[in-house]
């Protein structure tokens, strides 16, 4: 495994590269788990060479302190890279990305920026795809690999890349859960034990929320997850929403053609969590 902290030289090892080489490219912010290497060996089956960054990304994060706690493991990274076979590891400094000017570009979402995530982390999104971009333009990846996990970061992704025709494949990845539910996040290794215990109520509500979504309406289903939320003092529910999958649109009226996901950002503690499910 290969690791580089400069552009220019992980530029030269990916041009070195037999031509007709299929990349797989998995962008992530380290502190890696089992969700993140998941995605790692999907890319492994489907590339001949797989390239991982990581890279705490300033532009994306609305809060400075939220930047600064962001959990940092890169020895153990490394080492969980090296167990799934990844090829070559990517991992800059800010000035090595950003030179002097950390700034986001602005970016046109086509409205997927307004919703949900975007209410509630201010700029986050443009920060996301600055990065996600320039990424692309220095890896040239053939597919790149994104967990449905942040499934709205997965459809600015996509987004982006159709409005912006860069030549990447955009492959999403299944949730990976913890035995008990809940989805793995750099984050759940900060909630406190009583938090980490009530945190499965999250993905328990979401399965029984897609089974109400069968017989009732959507608004008797946000009602109902609401008041399910109100009976755990140790979770604050920031929001539940029922969306279009492609739009993000809150759903008005269910039609039978449209595939709907059911989105919801919880308060454990100091801890913000969030998850989704295919309806
Ligand atoms: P990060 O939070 O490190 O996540 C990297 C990738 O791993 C994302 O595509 C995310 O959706 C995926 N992922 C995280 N937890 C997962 C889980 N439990 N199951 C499946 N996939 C999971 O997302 C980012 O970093 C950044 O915004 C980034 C795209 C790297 C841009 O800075």
């Amino acid at each position: 495994m290969l690791v580089f902290a400069k552009i220019k030289s992980v530029q030269q090892k990916i041009k070195s590269l037999k031509k007709g080489t299929s990349i797989g490219f998995v962008p992530t912010m380290g502190a890696l788990h089992k969700g993140h290497l998941s995605l790692i060996e999907r890319a492994k089956k489907e590339n001949d060479i797989v390239v991982v960054s990581i890279f705490v990304n300033p532009t994306q994060f609305d809060k400075q302190e939220d930047l600064i706690n962001y959990p940092k493991s890169i020895d153990a990274d490394l080492s969980l890279l090296k167990s799934v076979y990844c090829d070559i590891v990517f991992a800059p400094s800010s000035k090595e990305v950003y030179a002097d000017d950390v700034k986001s570009e602005n970016f046109n979402f086509d409205g997927l920026e307004f919703k949900m995530e975007g209410k509630f982390r201010d700029g986050h999104f443009n920060g996301v795809g600055t990065i996600v971009k320039r990424l692309f333009e220095i890896v040239k990846p053939n597919k790149a690999y994104f967990g449905e996990k942040d499934f709205q970061q997965l459809q600015i992704i996509r987004n982006m890349v159709k409005n912006h025709n860069v030549p990447v494949k955009i492959v999403p990845c299944e949730i990976y859960r913890e035995n008990d539910g809940l989805a793995m996040s750099s984050r759940n290794a900060r909630l406190t034990e009583d938090h980490r215990k009530v945190a499965p109520f999250i993905y328990k509500t979401l399965k029984l929320a897609k089974l109400k979504f069968g017989i009732e309406n959507a608004l008797n289903v946000v009602h109902w997850v609401e008041n399910e939320l109100k009976k755990q003092p140790l979770l604050e529910l920031e929001y539940f929403e029922i969306a279009e999958e492609e739009t993000l649109q809150t759903i008005k009226n269910k039609n039978s053609k449209q595939k709907y996901r059911a989105f919801i950002a919880v308060f454990a503690g100091k801890i913000r969590l969030i998850d989704n499910i295919s309806l």
